[in-house]
C-alpha cells in the first residue's frame, strides 16, 4: 500500500493507494479513528459493487457501520440530499464521536463532505473514491459542496477528510465514459503542473487508438495507472499544502473550468459529464492561449491533440455560441465583472488571464462547436 501525506493548515492526513485494498478499509480506518458508529454513504451503482466489502471490513474491526444509499448523479448533489443525510444521522443518533465514509465518485464525495462539514459543526469523514476523477482530484484537498439551482458547487466549505483510501482495482468496473472523464483531469495536471506527466500521458496516448482509452484499466494496467494516480495526488497535495483555500496557486487547477462550467450550464448539467465538459473547456482554453500567443504553436497543438483523443458525446444540435457565451457572462457578473481563464503558457506551466477580449472568447467557442463556424 502506497501512502502520500497531505499537509494543510487545517489538517495533515494520509492518502492510501493500493490494489485490492477495499477489504482493508476497516483496518486502515481503525489506525486513524477509534471504533465508533460510522455512516457509509454511496450511490446505487457503487452500493451493489462495493458496499458489502466495505461494511464487512469495518465490522471486522469493531465499527458499527450503517449504510445510506443515494440516488446518485450530479442532479442529486443538492441541499435537499444533504438535509436527508442530516435526518438519517439524527435518527441514528450520530454525534461528534461518529464518522462518515464517502464511498464512490466525486458526487458522493462532495455531498458527503459537505454533510460532514456542517452536521454538528463538523464530523470526521473518510473519502473512499471509486472513480478515476475522484482518485486524482475530488477526494483530496477538502473542497466540499452541493449545487444550487443557479449554479454548481455554490454552497460549500473547506473540510479536509481524516484520510483517503483509493483501491485502484475498483476502476476495473468503471464504465468507459467515466474513465475518460477522469482521464481529462489527469491530463489537466500534466498541462498546468508537470511536463514530465504530460509527456508520459502523451506517450501512452500515442500507443492507444481512439476509443481504447475508455477500457483504461485493462489497456493501461493497474500498475501504470496507480503510478499516474500517485503522481496526480502528489501534485495536488503539494499545491493544496501551499494554498489550501484556493486564494492563489490552487486556482491553476481550474484550467478548463471557466469554459467547462459554461458548457455544463448551457446544457443544463445533463449532457456532459463533469470531466467531459472540463476536457472541452481545456481545448477552448488552449485555443485561447494560442490566439493570445501565450503559448507556442507546437506546444498548444500537442495539448489539444492529447485532449481531443478523449471521447466526448456529440455537441447537442441546439447548443449555440450565444448560450455558452451567455453562461460565461453570468459567471462574470457573479465574480464582479472578472472573468479569469487559466491558460497554458508552456508544457507544465500556466498563467492567469483576466478579462480577455470577449469577441475572441466567442470566436474560440465558435470554433469548438461543430457546424458553428462562420
Ligand atoms: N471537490 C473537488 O475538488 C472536485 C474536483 C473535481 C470534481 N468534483 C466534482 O466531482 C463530481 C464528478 O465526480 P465523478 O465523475 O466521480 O461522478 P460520480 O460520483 O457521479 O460517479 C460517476 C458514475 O460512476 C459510478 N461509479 C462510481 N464508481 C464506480 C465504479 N468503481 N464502478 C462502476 N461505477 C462506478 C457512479 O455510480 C456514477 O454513476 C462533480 O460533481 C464535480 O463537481 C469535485
Amino acid at each position: 500500500m502506497y501512502k502520500i501525506m497531505i499537509k494543510t493548515g487545517q489538517k495533515h492526513y494520509p492518502v492510501y493507494l493500493g490494489k485490492g485494498i477495499m477489504e482493508s478499509v476497516g483496518s486502515v480506518v481503525s489506525r486513524h479513528l477509534s471504533a465508533r458508529p460510522v455512516l457509509i454513504v454511496c450511490d446505487k451503482n457503487v452500493s451493489s459493487l462495493y458496499a458489502k466489502k466495505c461494511l464487512e471490513s469495518l465490522r471486522r474491526e469493531g465499527f458499527k457501520p450503517h449504510l445510506e444509499i443515494l440516488e446518485g448523479g450530479e442532479r442529486g448533489k443538492t441541499l435537499e440530499a444533504a438535509a436527508n443525510l442530516y435526518t438519517r444521522a439524527l435518527e441514528l443518533g450520530l454525534d461528534r464521536h461518529s464518522a462518515v465514509i464517502a464511498l464512490g465518485g466525486g458526487v458522493t464525495g462532495d455531498l458527503v463532505g459537505f454533510f460532514a462539514a456542517t452536521y454538528l459543526r463538523g464530523l470526521p469523514f473518510v473519502q473512499v473514491p471509486t472513480t478515476l476523477l475522484a482518485m486524482v482530484d475530488s477526494s483530496v484537498g477538502g473542497k466540499v459542496a452541493v449545487n444550487h439551482p443557479l449554479g454548481k458547487n455554490l454552497i460549500g466549505a473547506f473540510h479536509q477528510p481524516a484520510l483517503v483510501i483509493s483501491d485502484i482495482h475498483t476502476l476495473e468496473t468503471l464504465p468507459p465514459r467515466e474513465f475518460n472523464a477522469g482521464w481529462a483531469e489527469l491530463i489537466k495536471y500534466g498541462v498546468v503542473c508537470s511536463k514530465k506527466l504530460f509527456k508520459r500521458l502523451e506517450l501512452l496516448n500515442n500507443n492507444l487508438s481512439r476509443g481504447r482509452l475508455g477500457k483504461g484499466f485493462k489497456v493501461i494496467g493497474a500498475h501504470k495507472l496507480m503510478n499516474l494516480i500517485i503522481r496526480a495526488v502528489s501534485i495536488k497535495g503539494a499545491i493544496v499544502c501551499r494554498d489550501e483555500k484556493e486564494e492563489n496557486l490552487r486556482r491553476v487547477l481550474n484550467f478548463g473550468h471557466t469554459f467547462g462550467h459554461a458548457l455544463e450550464a448551457a446544457t443544463h448539467y445533463g449532457h456532459y459529464l463533469h470531466g467531459e465538459a472540463v476536457a472541452g473547456g481545456m481545448i477552448m482554453a488552449t485555443e485561447l492561449a494560442l490566439r493570445l500567443k501565450q503559448i507556442d504553436e507546437p506546444s498548444g497543438r500537442r495539448i489539444k491533440a492529447l485532449l481531443e483523443n478523449i471521447e466526448r458525446p456529440p455537441t447537442p444540435g441546439g447548443l449555440t455560441v450565444e448560450a455558452v457565451a451567455g453562461a460565461l457572462s453570468y459567471d462574470k457578473k457573479r465574480k464582479k465583472e472578472e472573468l479569469v481563464f487559466v491558460l497554458p503558457c508552456r508544457l507544465g506551466k500556466a498563467v492567469f488571464c483576466k478579462n480577455p477580449s470577449f469577441h475572441l472568447v466567442e470566436k474560440v467557442i465558435e470554433e469548438f462547436l461543430p457546424g458553428k463556424h462562420s
